[in-house]
This record gives C-alpha cells, structure tokens and sequence, in this order.
C-alpha cells in the first residue's frame, strides 16, 4: 500500500493574505483519512502556513532549496532552514527549475541529498518535453533524470528511503493539454521499474508517483483510477479551493486500485 498524496504547488502566487483565506478554506474542507494533502507555498509563507496547519493534517513542503549545506549563497534557502521552519517535503527539478534556473541533474541530485539528510522527503520532478515526446525520446529522457537525479540515493538510505516522484510533461504543465490516463500510465509504470533498479523493489513499490500538468476536477479521477498513478502534483488547479477540494476527494479512487 502506498500513500496517497495530493500536493498543490502555488509556485509564486498568492499574495498572503490571499493565502490565507485559501489555508483557511482548505482547513474547513472535507479531506478522505486516507490522502495525505501537501501545501507547497513561496518560502514567504511558510512560516505563517505552518502556525494556521497546527491542527490539521495538511503538511507543508517548500518549491525548492539549495545544493549547498549552510554559507555565503545569497538569496539561497537551505535544507536545515525548511526543516526548522516546519516543511516535511520539498519539490526538486520542477521543470520550471530546469529551465528557468539551468537546474541540471547533477545540481538536483546534490539537493535530494541535501533534503534526505534533513529528513525532508523530496518529491524529485521528470518530464518530458514535447519535441522529445515527438522525436519518441520520452522514456530515455525520464530514464536519464531519474538515474542521475537519484545517482547514490539508495547507497545512503536504504531500506525505506522516502522519496516521492512527480511525472510532469513539460507540454502539460499550465496548458490545459494534459496526459491522457494511457500515456501517464505508460510513463508511470516505466518509472516504477526504473525505479526497482535505483532504490530497490521494496522502496519502488513503496514510492508514490504523482502526475502533475493540467490535473483539474473533470480530469483528476480518470488518471488517479490508473494503477501507477498514487497521486496529483496540481498547479493552477490549487489556487481555487473549491477546484482543490474536487480534486482532493477524487482521490478516493487511488485506494480502490492499491
Ligand atoms: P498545472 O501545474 O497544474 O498548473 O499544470 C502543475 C505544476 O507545475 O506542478
């Protein structure tokens, strides 16, 4: 059995007040036992996020953090700072990291150790994007970020070693176009495999791999109907909390196939 998560990634919106209201929202709204919901704010408002969580089940996770430990890195955010600010999960590899901020596999693969040895569970993002799904380089590319995005995390934790994956295709995120349950599952179950390989197949089939790229509440429950799919990484869909909520309690479906 593997948990069930639902993660909003606000990336950077809303303002704090508007944040507010959203949490405050959320925390009023009916959430299955079994999903473990995760809210991913700026770092701004992490702080204020986590005192309106204190009695609820939500949890909290960061968008990023830096490669390096502690020291002279300007504008940077370390892994012992989130852990002490109340984050249990931190996003790596958002493709909007990659492309925006050149975040390489290398430079990811030193952040997830970064988390793991602050007992901060990474949800390690693959995707896609559209030129090399035409040009069928898809599961290469998935395959070559994982191998080195991952590179000597199982040699560090093992067994056991909480990692989360989130499937993004690049083409999916904040376009409206998303996968189709078929070619999510497709990936998912690639990822699952590849994933026995790097972590073990006890840690593979404990790894929940979320979808994420356009998940809305007329979409969600096809693709958490398939059996590799354990949860949504949801963008836009995250900043409305009615929409949040649909998508929340669609999860429901996930336990019917575990
Ligand atoms: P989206 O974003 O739901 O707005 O497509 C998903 C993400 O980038 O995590």
């Amino acid at each position: 059995m593997r948990p069930t998560i639902i993660a909003g990634n606000w990336k950077m919106n809303p303002s704090l007040t508007e944040a507010s209201h959203l949490i405050k929202s959320l925390t009023q709204s009916h959430i299955p036992t079994t999903t473990q919901v995760i809210i991913i704010p700026p770092f701004t408002h992490l702080s204020m996020i986590h005192t309106q969580l204190q009695n609820s089940t939500i949890s909290l996770g960061a968008q990023t953090l830096s490669q390096h430990k502690n020291g002279a890195y300007t504008g940077e955010i370390s892994a012992s700072i989130l852990q002490e600010i109340g984050c249990q999960y931190v996003l790596i590899g958002h493709s909007e990291r990659r492309q925006y901020h050149n975040e390489n596999n290398t430079v990811l693969n030193q952040k997830v150790h970064q988390a793991l040895n602050h007992q901060l569970t990474p949800i390690y993002c693959v995707g896609e994007t559209l030129e090399e799904r035409k040009s069928n380089q898809t599961l290469n590319i998935i395959k070559t970020q994982l191998t080195e995005g991952l590179a000597q995390v199982s040699a560090k934790k093992p067994p056991n070693t909480p990692i989360i994956i989130a499937y993004e295709p690049v083409w999916a995120i904040g376009t409206g176009q998303v996968a189709s349950p078929e070619q999510a599952e497709e990936v998912h179950h690639y990822i699952r495999e590849e994933l026995k390989t790097l972590i073990g197949t006890e840690n593979a089939n404990h790894c929940p791999i979320l979808y994420g790229g356009s998940v809305k509440p007329n979409n969600s429950e096809s693709l958490f109907q398939q059996p590799n799919i354990d949860g949504g990484l949801i963008g836009g869909a995250s900043l409305n909390s009615k929409d949040f909520s649909e998508i929340i309690n669609s999860s429901i479906s996930i336990n019917q196939h575990q």
